[in-house]
């Protein structure tokens, strides 16, 4: 399914309070949102998620930060889901984001970045499925 993304909000975004602002930022650039989960990550599914960064010298931080309080994880359906999501969240790091980015407009830095955007079909469904079971996601 290639109309589909995942995503999540940050931690400092959530505690920031912040989270409604980023939802409608993101319905308002027309996705739907078809799963929706608040919840706090433990330090094993913060590992878990992000394997594949494992051994890189941000992975630790990146860890600590992504347990350190709940996060906001959504399912969000738009045509070519994945990269028009990446181009509505901006770069990884919010100094160098596009204006009008959710990256440029709540990120911190390269770690608190507000929030996470999958980069491929295959590895939003890989992702979502640590978040959602089949029956959470709307048809
Ligand atoms: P995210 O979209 O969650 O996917 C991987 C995360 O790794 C990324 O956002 C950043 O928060 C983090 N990341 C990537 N590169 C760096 C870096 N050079 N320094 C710190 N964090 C990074």
């Amino acid at each position: 399914m290639n109309n589909r993304t995942f995503t999540m909000i940050k931690p400092e975004a959530v505690r920031a309070g912040v989270h409604a602002d980023i939802l409608k930022m993101i319905v308002d650039n027309g996705f739907r949102i078809v799963a929706l989960r608040m919840h706090h990550l433990s330090r094993n599914d913060a590992m878990r998620f992000y394997a594949v960064h494992k051994g890189k010298p941000f992975y630790e931080k990146l860890v600590e930060y992504m347990s350190s309080g709940p996060i906001i994880a959504a399912i969000l359906e738009a045509d070519n889901a994945v990269a028009a999501y990446r181009c509505l969240v901006g770069a990884t790091n919010p100094q160098e984001a596009a204006e009008g980015t959710i990256r440029a407009k709540f990120g911190t830095d390269k770690t608190a970045n507000a929030v996470h955007a999958s980069d491929s079909d295959e590895n939003a469904r890989i992702e979502w499925k640590q978040h959602f079971c089949e029956s959470d996601i709307m048809l």
